[in-house]
């Protein structure tokens, strides 16, 4: 076995045991539920849950329908009080565990065929976009869908595919949505990774033909977790149908850092409050109009 190999089969072990120790930690985890301000679904929808989920988000919940040529996309944020998104951690913006657990790694995640991520939120983090807690794994499994989403990281750059983790388990599919000179910076490393697609977005190729491109490969629902400058661009590139946005009790994270730069067009289609340690939280699912 060369070199690469080694690691690279010493970095899936580590994501094997990574993931069965989130598994028992989050099951472990005592999640306050939510309870129902305003649910106003509209025709076309579609509702997904077991009873588990339908417990603690107190209803079912919502997914916007497939558009016919490009996959779905949803956004998925926490902010706080005072509308900031960012911040190295973004569980110290206050929006809790059952933020975290229920929605953000799980509701609007166990249907996806992917997860899309900015390369700044990813850099550093030995992170893998998935679900972990046992109820949503069995669901994912249930809606027959494989045991991990693709992962799908936008970067211009290119990223250091060497340094980290998500890169190298070749059971994960992966994307690259990247610019020319990405793609000369990862040139090898991708030769020596078959599991890793790369997309061009260039001016001849747009961030809405790799979305078709991704539609083309099987990817209906995009779960976009930020950060907040891969969110403008999706959303004035009119690729956004909703967004699920949990906003915290508390001020903080870095200051002006809002989902986006101007107003939005949003109509809530659920509202949600926290309860027990965590009242003062308010979930809200809202479709979105493209500016
Ligand atoms: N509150 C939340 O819910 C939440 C969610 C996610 C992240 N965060 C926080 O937000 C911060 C990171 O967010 P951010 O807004 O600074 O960065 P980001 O959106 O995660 O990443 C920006 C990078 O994505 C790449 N990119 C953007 N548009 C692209 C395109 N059209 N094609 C190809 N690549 C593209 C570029 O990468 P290159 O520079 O590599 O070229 C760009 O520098 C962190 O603090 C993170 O913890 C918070």
């Amino acid at each position: 076995m060369d070199a690469s190999a080694w690691a690279r089969s010493n970095d899936e072990a580590r994501l094997i045991i990574a993931a069965s120790f989130q598994q028992r930690l989050v099951a472990a985890a005592e999640l306050p539920p939510y309870t129902t301000e305003l649910e106003r679904p509209f025709d076309g929808m579609l509702s997904i849950g077991s009873a588990w989920t339908e417990r603690l988000f107190d209803g079912p919940f919502y997914l916007a329908p497939l558009p016919e040529r490009l996959p779905a996309c949803h956004l998925v944020f926490v902010q706080s009080l005072d509308g900031n998104t960012g911040a190295r951690d973004p569980q110290t913006l206050g929006g809790g565990d059952t933020d975290k657990h229920l929605i953000y790694e799980g509701l609007t995640r166990v249907s996806a065929d992917a997860v899309l991520a900015g390369s700044s939120t990813v850099r550093g983090g030995r992170v893998v976009f998935s679900v972990w807690h046992p109820e949503f794994v069995r669901l994912r499994r249930t809606l027959g869908q494989p045991r991990h989403p693709v992962q799908i990281v936008a970067t211009r750059r290119g990223v250091p595919i060497d340094r980290e983790l998500l890169y190298n388990v070749p059971e994960l599919r992966l994307v690259l949505l990247t610019a020319p000179g990405g793609i000369a910076a990862m040139r090898e490393a991708l030769a020596a990774r078959p599991w890793i697609t790369p997309i061009v977005v260039d001016a001849g190729h747009t961030l809405v033909d790799a979305f078709a491109q991704m539609r083309a490969m099987g990817i209906e629902r995009i779960s976009a977790v930020g950060g907040r400058v891969l969110a403008a661009e999706l959303i004035d590139a009119g690729l956004v149908q909703d967004v699920y946005l949990t906003t915290s009790p508390i001020t903080g994270g870095e200051p002006g850092t809002p989902i986006y730069p101007r107003p939005l067009e949003l109509r809530t289609v659920v509202r949600k409050r926290g309860t027990l340690h965590e009242a003062g939280v308010v979930f809200e699912h809202s479709l979105l109009r493209s500016p």
